[in-house]
């Protein structure tokens, strides 16, 4: 089934120059680029972007970390792309990540993992309507 999900380059990994790289794999893979833009997160984004973790022990840097500085989104589309780009972006904790995974080459600490992609369908689609609320072609 053809699928879209959302992936963000978080500050570490703008600032640190990823965004062609996680755009190349993306490209390489044979996934499409549907929309992509560079923004800086309001406060009040962040809180509905990252709501399942409202009570995590993690979630104050997280939230601090996402609207840092800027981020880049992009919607991405293909076959299976929430499970496929989940396993191209690697495990959450660098530690984990395979080699070869984005996390797993370019990761070193979990809050700074270089990028977000959706988990689920259902993620998914909620995520792509809180970073491009006026609808993806
Ligand atoms: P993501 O949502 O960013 O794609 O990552 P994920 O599904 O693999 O992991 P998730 O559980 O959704 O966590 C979201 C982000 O929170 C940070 N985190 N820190 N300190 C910790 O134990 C911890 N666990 C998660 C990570 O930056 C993760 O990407
Ligand atoms: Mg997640």
């Amino acid at each position: 089934m053809i699928e879209r999900t959302l992936v963000l380059v978080k500050p570490s990994g703008v600032a640190r120059g990823l965004v062609g790289e996680v755009i190349s794999r993306l490209e390489r893979k044979g996934l499409t680029i549907k929309v992509a833009r560079t923004l800086k997160v309001a406060p009040e984004t962040a809180a509905e972007h990252y709501a399942e973790h409202k009570e995590k022990s993690f979630y104050g840097e997280l939230v601090e970390h996402i609207t840092s500085a800027a981020i880049f989104a992009m919607v991405v589309e293909g076959p299976s792309a929430v499970k496929i780009v989940r396993r191209m972006m690697g495990a959450t904790n660098p530690l984990e990540a395979d080699p070869g995974t984005v996390r797993g080459d370019y990761g070193l600490d979990v809050l700074r993992n270089v990028v977000h992609s959706s988990d689920s369908l259902e993620s998914a689609e909620r995520e792509i309507g809180v970073f491009f609320p006026e609808g993806v072609e």
